[in-house]
Order: structure tokens, then sequence, then C-alpha cells
């Protein structure tokens, strides 16, 4: 029998998976640790069962006690869980930035929710973690969780997180990519990898507003006063739990790409997930495009579940509304996606008509493009071959290069589809796209409509 003694033996040994898609053009195939398919649906289940167990162990915790927590929501479902198998009462303090669901979540578990301001320093008595603290002292058997000074923390990342991503790539892993909100997965999975192999590249991918990244350059750096939107990770201090020790580099991310690399890792490879993992994943493409560090095996940290952020990231009204969505948010990377198996039909300058035309036939194309070492030098349309037809002309004896007409347009992998609407409005029926791997793909106006 495979019968688990309770939900809390369901937490970690989460599912490592390439992403095939998101890869493309990276020279390497980055892979993906799935921590938001904990049963709580995020990486903050390891640490509620590990910080209740340790403070079980020391006697902080007492039986039928109540814990007490500053959270962005996640810690708290962790906690939650595990309070609800072993028997103890939950206060959660969260910033007002967090989404609804977070707190209706939390609710649904049985736990008192208090929302405090996002908009004040740690030293402020209304600040989530002061007020978690507070309730602690004056309530009778409390517990504060703590997450930012506990060493429970980095240290479970250290034990699981850390060691399941060593033997699940067995022991190949060359890069680690993630966020940091306490520090704790970045510092025990860091320390564990650097441990068994030095080489191993620990790469924080930061939300700018932070000072983590600005700290990482220079230790006296002063928090920027800006505020980010993205949720669970930067802080404008440097908490305990954060050690940059085993830190390699830092590459900063805005509200926006994460959101919207996060929303395309959905629509391109089934994935779900929230800001931060979308946070971790931009960090990741943009870092790995600049190095070009070749054949690697790469690891992009995955933090919770996308269901708890419907109301914003995943809801194109918040994103236009802050400035975070393209008209059209589809690429043309994505649009090849809806047209697969489908080789680019190509011709040469030197190939006579009548030996492209069985495609034009048999595939209904439109155009085709002529490409020349592999660069484009001009296009077939149909319309001008229906006009050689016309005259009477016989085609095995036109080169294709004497009645090309003009290449078609070309943009790159990323081109939004506001791009591509606008090349469109040049005339061109289609464009071709220069995919990172270097190969061309072609989108035509129909596939545009289709999808849009
Ligand atoms: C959604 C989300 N992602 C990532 C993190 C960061 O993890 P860590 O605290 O281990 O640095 C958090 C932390 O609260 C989080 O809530």
């Amino acid at each position: 029998m495979d019968i688990r003694e309770s939900i809390l033996d369901c937490v970690g040994h989460t599912p490592m998976v390439k992403l095939n898609r998101i890869s493309d053009g990276l020279g390497c195939t980055l892979v993906a640790k799935l921590d938001h398919l904990n049963p709580g649906g995020s990486v903050k289940d390891r640490i509620g069962i590990a910080m209740i167990r340790d403070a079980e162990a020391s006697g902080l915790l007492k039986p039928g006690g109540t814990i007490t927590e500053g959270t962005a929501g996640n810690t708290g479902l962790g906690l939650a869980i595990a309070a609800n198998v072993l028997g103890y009462k939950c206060v959660f303090c969260l910033p007002d930035k967090m989404s609804r669901e977070k707190i209706d979540l939390l609710r649904a578990y049985g736990a008192k929710v208090i929302v405090t301001p996002t908009a004040v320093t740690k030293d402020d008595p209304r600040h989530y973690n002061a007020v978690a603290k507070r309730i602690a002292k004056e309530t009778p058997g409390g517990w504060y969780a703590g997450q930012f000074q506990n060493p429970s923390n980095p240290e479970v990342h250290y034990a699981t997180t850390a060691k399941e991503i060593w033997e699940q790539t067995d022991g190949k892993v060359t890069h680690f990519f993630a966020g940091a909100g306490t520090g704790g997965t970045i510092n025990g999975v860091g320390k564990y990898l650097k441990e068994h192999n030095p080489k191993v590249k620990i790469i924080l991918c930061d939300p700018v507003g932070s000072l983590y990244a600005l700290y990482y350059k220079d230790k006296n750096a002063a928090p920027v006063n800006r505020q980010y939107t993205v949720e669970g990770i930067g802080l404008d201090y440097i908490p305990g739990t954060m050690d940059f020790a085993n830190i390699d580099d830092v590459v900063q991310v805005t509200d926006s790409e994460s959101y919207q690399v996060a929303r395309r890792l959905t629509r391109m490879e089934g994935i779900f997930t929230g800001g931060s993992s979308g946070n971790n994943l931009a960090g990741a493409l943009k870092w790995l495009k600049k190095h070009k560090p070749g054949e690697c095996l790469p690891v992009v940290f995955i933090c919770d579940v996308g269901d708890r952020y419907l109301s914003k990231m995943y809801n194109d009204n918040w994103m236009r509304e802050n400035g975070f969505l393209e008209e059209f948010d589809v690429t043309a990377a994505e649009l090849l996606l809806h047209k697969p198996g489908q080789a680019l039909v190509t011709a040469e300058p030197d190939q006579t008509l009548s030996e492209v035309i069985g495609h034009v036939k048999t595939l209904d194309l439109s155009q085709i493009p002529v490409l020349e070492s592999g660069e484009p030098v001009g296009a077939l349309y149909d319309d001008q071959l229906i006009n050689l037809l016309l005259e009477g002309r016989k085609l095995g004896e036109i080169k294709v290069r004497e009645v090309m007409g003009a290449p078609l347009p070309v943009v790159s992998d990323e081109a939004t589809a506001t791009e591509l609407l606008r090349t469109f409005q040049g005339g061109a029926p289609a464009a071709l796209v220069k995919r990172a791997s270097g190969e061309w793909g072609i989108v035509t106006k129909a596939d545009l409509v289709a999808v849009l």
C-alpha cells in the first residue's frame, strides 16, 4: 500500500520538468523545480511544518498553542496546514498589497487574518511582523514563527529542497535561479549545492525596487522608496535568514516582465504559477541569454500556484490598469506554436517556378519566402504566379530570381502582436520570424487574426 500518515507527508519531493518551448534558443534546456505542487500550493509548506516541529522540540510551542506570523500568505498557508493536523490555532498578519485570494484561503483554513499597511517600514508598530510579534506576546500559549530570522527556514531548504534538486539532476545542475523573500530558499539551496559542487552558480532574481540587488553590489546601499507589486519576494532590509555568501550574481526584474513571463509559462508549457515564479523565470532567461553558458543544466525555482492571483496578474483589466499588459498579449513565438509540425516551405533564387509550384498547390500557400545562403532575399506571391499563368508563360522556363517580389518583413521570436499588426499595416501578407535558434518561421495575417 502507498498510503501516507497525513497531508504533512505530502510536502516536498516535488517534480522537476524541462521547459522545452521556453528554452528555445538558449542553447540548453532550462529545468523547473515545481514547488507550487506542494499540498498548500507553495514552497512555504516546507518551512511551515519545519518551523513548527523545531519549536515543538525546543519547547517554544506547547500543545494547543497559538501560532502567529507575518506572511505574504503562503507561509501562513504552510503553517495553517500543519497547525490543523497538529492541533494549533493560527493568527496571521498580511500586508494589504497581498491578493484577496490569499486572505480568503487563510480564512478557509480556519486562521484569523489581520491585514496591515504595506507602506510602512519594518520598525513601524503597524508593520505586519511587528503586529504578529505583539499578538504572540499578548496571547497565552502564543508563539511567533518569525520566518525572517528562524534558522529552521533555510535549514529545511538545505535538507530537502536542495537535496532533491541535486538528486533529481544526478548532481549535474549548473545554475540555480530564485528570488528571495526571507532568503530561506536561495540560502539553503545555495549552501547545499555549493558544498556539493562549488562551480554551481546561484543567481538571485530580484524585483526592481527591492534592496537585495542593490545591497549585493554595495553593502552601504540605502533602500529605494519604490513599491513593486510582485508578492513574496524582495525586501527593504536584510533579514537574518538572508545570506549573500553563496550568491554569484543578481539580476533585476520588473513587475511587468515577471507577469508577462509567468503568463507565457502557462500558455507555452501548461505551468500555472504566480508572479514570483515569473520573476525567477524572467531573470533566468535574461541571464542565460546574456551570458550564454553553452551546454549546462540550469534550474529555475517555481514558488506558488497561479490560482491565488486570478484577480490580479491573471485579470486583464488589472494588468491593463497597472500598465503591465500589451493590448494584445501574445508573441510571434506563441503564434508559431499554433502551427505545430509545419515546416517552413522556402524557395531558392535559381530554382524554376515549376520546381516550387507543387508546394503552392498541395499546401495552399499564398507566399513562399526565397532564401539565399539562409537569408531572405525575396518572396514568391500567388497572385504573381496566377498572372504568369494567365499570360501563358511556361513556368519551367522561369527562374524564381526573375519574378520574385520583395522579401517578407522580419520580426524576432519576441515580437508582440501589436508589432506584428503594425508590420502587416505596411501591406505585407506575412512576416518571417527569426527564431532565437536561428531557424525561420512564418506568421501570416490570417494566423494573427485567428488568435486575436
Ligand atoms: C510567492 C512567494 N514566492 C517566493 C517566496 C520567497 O521564498 P523565500 O522566503 O524562501 O526567499 C515567497 C516568500 O514569502 C513567496 O510568498
